[in-house]
């Protein structure tokens, strides 16, 4: 927020009671927004970094690595991203911080799918961004097929990179574009990762004399040129007034220390920990975004207590196209879940939320919002916090009336029909935490970027 600034707008606030003047830049130009998925993951942020790109200047990766895909649709052509932020169609400046675990394979694909179709990237990596190395990946699978109770990661090597990183064994960035530092450290390192490897079954090999490690070396030399420090590049931008979005990866409950532990991803993906992985301070913070469906998806394991395993279920899933962009996994799929809703806002701070998927839910009447638990006999309106008793959780639901008109084509939030915008309003007041005056800025209708209703102009100018 820049307070100094002359087309600042004032907003008010009572916070406890104490008077608070918020300002918001009237050109979004000169912010730093943070946007984190809300639930599972998959719920719609590719699309929504895209819409909001517009307004930003610098758009920056902060966690995850290729387990993540966002898909994003702009005239009618559909972008599968998995490293790349979803700014890329727009041109915009690009980078991936240091929170990354970066498989260099799939970046470098990613890139040339890009530029063959005439996007040109202008893009950055932290140079002390971690490397998936193949050992992590043959890892990943080893460990995921001698557990009992199966985790159903993505099979990307994303845990495993993550240990090295705490681990402090980890190959950086900066290491792939010199073949004498990556020989130095993997002579270092390789005979534990072979000894763990044979430990479970698996070829020691992969370590040190994979081809791939040849083949992370031309890419780390292709890569050099775009080797950057993003904590610096991003504090710059922010001191010259350029607007900076920081994208996150995965939801809020796949976070790995607030999610459903052990079915969780192996970093932070909530919005605080932007500032932490990008070096950035929290008070350069303008505005948190949350993505959150209208219903609720999850891949893999764990528990999600709206779940729909019957006809309902399956005709989400088929309406919402919900099968995962990274593995093609058929999505879990299941009503909206307000409990988990209003854990997410807390985790997060959001300031803004966007709505998305809401044209899945035309047709279905009644809707079901789950508003509390039931647990062991007992009703609680806030999720526990063992993933044991999630699981014993049986939701509470209460019902509101569903629509039958297509929605898809509506650009104005009054034009929706009238039980759509109570569902909206319900939703929002669900998830309304007064500390944080959240709303629900946007909703969308579809994939493509004008399928996209902004809730009034505050909104559409403060995301
Ligand atoms: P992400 O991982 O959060 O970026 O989400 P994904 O891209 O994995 O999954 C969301 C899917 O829903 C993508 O195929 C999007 O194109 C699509 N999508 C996003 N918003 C909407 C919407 O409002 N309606 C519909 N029908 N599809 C949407
Ligand atoms: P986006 O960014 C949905 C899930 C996996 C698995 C668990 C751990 O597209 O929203 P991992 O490979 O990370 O160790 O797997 O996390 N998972 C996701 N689910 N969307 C994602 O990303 C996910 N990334 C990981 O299915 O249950
Ligand atoms: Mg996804």
């Amino acid at each position: 927020m820049h307070p100094g600034s002359s087309d600042a707008l004032f907003w008010t606030a009572a916070f406890n009671g104490i008077k608070i003047v918020i300002y918001v830049a009237a050109n979004s130009n000169c912010m730093f927004t943070i946007l984190t998925g809300a639930q599972f993951g998959d719920e719609g942020k590719g699309k929504v970094i895209d819409l909001l790109a517009e307004n930003y200047d610098v758009i920056v990766r902060f966690q995850g690595g290729d387990n993540a895909g966002h898909t994003v649709v702009v005239g009618g052509k559909k972008y599968k991203l998995h490293l790349v932020p979803s700014g890329a169609i727009l041109g915009r400046r690009l980078l991936i911080g240091p929170g990354v675990v970066l498989n260099p394979h799939v970046l470098w694909d990613e890139i040339q799918v890009l530029e063959s179709e005439g996007i040109k990237l202008d893009l950055g990596i932290d140079a002390k961004t971690s490397i998936i190395m193949p050992y992590h990946i043959e890892l990943d699978a080893l460990r995921e097929q001698a557990r009992t109770h199966k985790i159903g990661t993505t099979n990307r090597g994303i845990g495993f990179a993550y240990v090295d990183k705490v681990a402090r064994e980890e190959v950086q960035m900066a290491d792939l574009t010199d073949p004498d530092l990556l020989e130095a450290k993997l002579d270092e390192i390789g005979p534990a990762k072979e000894k763990a490897i044979a430990d479970l079954g698996g070829d020691p090999t992969v370590v040190r004399h994979s081809p791939l490690i040849d083949e992370y070396l031309q890419i780390g030399l292709r890569l050099k040129e775009r080797v950057a420090d993003v904590s610096r590049e991003i504090n710059t931008a922010l001191s010259e007034e350029r607007g900076v979005l920081a994208e996150g990866a995965q939801g809020a409950f796949l976070d790995v220390i607030h999610g459903t532990q052990k079915y969780v991803t192996s970093s932070f993906t909530t919005a605080g920990s932007a500032c932490a992985n990008l070096g950035v301070g929290p008070v350069m913070v303008d505005n948190v975004v949350g993505v959150i469906k209208a219903y609720i998806t999850r891949v893999g394991e764990g528990p999600m207590p709206t779940e729909l395993t019957d006809e309902m279920g399956s005709r989400m899933r088929e309406k919402g196209g919900e099968y995962g962009t990274t593995t093609g996994r058929p999505r879990r799929c299941g009503w909206f879940d307000a409990v988990l809703g209003l854990k997410s806002v807390y985790l997060n701070g959001y300031t803004e939320l966007a709505l998305t998927k809401l044209d899945v839910l035309t047709g279905i009447d009644p809707l079901k919002i789950c508003i509390g638990y039931d647990l062991d006999g007992e009703s609680i309106g806030y999720p526990p916090e063992s993933t044991g008793m999630l699981a014993r959780c049986e939701p509470i639901y209460e019902e509101m009336p569903g629509w039958t008109e297509d929605i898809t084509e509506i650009k104005e939030y009054d034009d929706l029909p009238q039980n759509a915008r109570a569902y909206v309003e319900r939703l929002e007041d669900l998830l309304y935490v007064e500390q944080v005056g959240n709303s629900i800025a946007a909703v969308s209708v579809g994939p493509g970027r004008e399928q996209t209703i902004f809730r009034d102009e505050a909104a559409d100018q403060k995301i």
